[in-house]
């Protein structure tokens, strides 16, 4: 395929001293540039085509749809709008029956933190500092990711937004000599915070049940359960964020599911649709829905909950209920066994955590135990991490690299299989033994 004309076309995220590749077609899990040259897409583009580039049943759904009708405003209804909204609701937990629908997982957010100060009739949300929640600008204010807070604050501050410190094992910010103690004392931790803000000014803790972005990192064990006593004691309600974690990614519909807690909230996007199309939204549990259905709900966003989408979405749940989470499950340990390998081979390689498909291997100095290079610290320092994700891309392997920039993200489709694991292993380590 000829090259287009790139120069009009400002990327996201743009990095003026990278190349930034044109993809045109996808299969699977790979995708190819406009040089004919074929990628494993390790990282779902963005951690969001769940289902893999050629999921005809949700092409066809989306072109069956746009037949019908296109476009129904978001003030109306129409059946596939109704239908994901009751299949959202019957794989959340526990009594999350309401659906709000939005465009995009910052937006989303933006709705479920609007919603609980509303409800909660208080301004604060507590947020943690190792997190992403998305880059407009509220959203922006919520993310605990330096790069992304400081751009948005940097000439109009955000309001309303506390942080706490992340439950993290490795290079965590708590001393506990167990993951079960690092999750107390974060929970603990977060208690303290609450208490110092003032629980009656707290609308909210908004939390990723798994790390995106941010570094992959579960909970330790027993720290959801503390949160949700902790919330439920000082009347603050849980939203979690599963822009990332849900529709499989982590092994379930939702990654909370695999915490044993009930949210008040879940905020959802990317992997809803499998990229397909742009759809997000809010599920609340039904207290909260009735809240809005008998007090009513001023706004609004006119592509929110969009036919096309909706339709999507549907398509994709039947394909992550077809086998496609029940893959993820069974390949998860593959993927683990062998990016644990990584860390044995390599002495950089400081640890691997993760779930499911979402995996992040993080780099340290073996000498030091810190980052070679902290970007946040040093953001115009050359980075051999991204120099690991530049050669594991010549090797054909596209990775995601975290925020902070001291590890490599792995978040495939979810149709990948065994050989697909290994070779993404091998170009990491091609990668790795270029870069260090
Ligand atoms: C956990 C999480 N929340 C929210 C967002 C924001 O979603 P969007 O980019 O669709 O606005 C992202 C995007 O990566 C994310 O990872």
């Amino acid at each position: 395929m000829a090259r287009t004309d790139r120069s009009r076309n400002i990327p996201h995220w743009y990095a003026p001293e990278g190349e930034t590749l044109s993809i045109t077609a996808g299969e699977g899990a790979r995708v190819t540039d406009d040089d004919g040259a074929e990628y494993l897409d390790f990282v779902a583009q963005l951690y969001c085509v769940n289902a893999g580039h050629s999921c005809e049943p949700i092409v066809d759904a989306m072109a069956e749809q746009a037949r019908q009708i296109p476009y129904v405003s978001s003030s109306k209804t129409t059946p596939a709008r109704d239908e994901l909204a009751a299949r959202l609701a019957d794989r959340a937990p526990g009594d999350l029956n309401d659906v709000f629908f939005s465009i995009s997982g910052s937006e989303a957010n933006e709705s479920a933190i609007q919603i609980a100060r509303e409800q909660q009739d208080a301004s604060k949300v507590l947020t943690r500092w190792r997190s992403y929640h998305g880059s407009t600008y509220a959203a922006g204010g919520l993310s605990g990711d330096p790069e992304t807070r400081a751009v948005v604050e940097r000439h109009a501050a955000t309001t309303g937004v506390g942080k706490f410190l992340p439950p993290m094992v490795h290079d965590s910010p708590f001393d506990g000599d167990t993951p079960a103690e690092i999750g107390q004392q974060a929970a603990d931790h977060l208690e303290f915070v609450i208490k110092n803000e003032g629980p009656d000014s707290v609308a909210a803790v908004l939390t990723e049940p798994i790390a995106g972005t941010s570094g992959a990192y579960p909970a330790p064990p027993g720290y959801f359960e503390r949160v949700r006593e902790i919330c439920d004691a000082y009347d603050v309600l849980l939203i979690v964020d599963e822009v990332i974690s849900g529709f499989g990614r982590c092994g379930d519909w939702f990654g909370i599911g695999t915490e044993g807690v009930e949210p008040d909230m879940i905020t959802f996007a990317k992997g809803v649709t499998s990229a397909y199309a742009p759809l997000a939204g809010v599920i609340a549990r039904e207290e909260i829905g009735s809240g809005i259905r008998a007090a009513g709900h001023p706004l609004g966003q006119t592509f929110a909950g969009h036919p096309v989408a909706c339709a999507a979405g549907n398509a994709a749940m039947d394909a992550y209920a077809d086998g496609l989470i029940e893959n993820c499950r069974e390949l998860a340990p593959y993927l683990e066994e062998r990016l644990g390998d990584l860390e044995a081979r390599y002495d950089e390689v400081a640890t691997v955590h993760g779930r499911g498909l979402l995996w992040s291997v993080v780099f340290a100095d073996p000498e030091t135990g810190e980052p070679f290079v902290d970007p946040r610290v040093e953001p115009d320092a050359d980075n051999p991490v991204e120099a690991v994700c530049e050669v594991a891309q010549d090797h054909g392997v596209l990775f995601g690299t975290g925020r902070p920039a001291t590890q490599v993200i792995c978040s495939p489709p979810l149709c990948v299989d065994r050989a697909d694991v290994d070779e993404a292993v091998e170009a990491l380590a091609a990668g790795i033994e270029a870069a260090f």
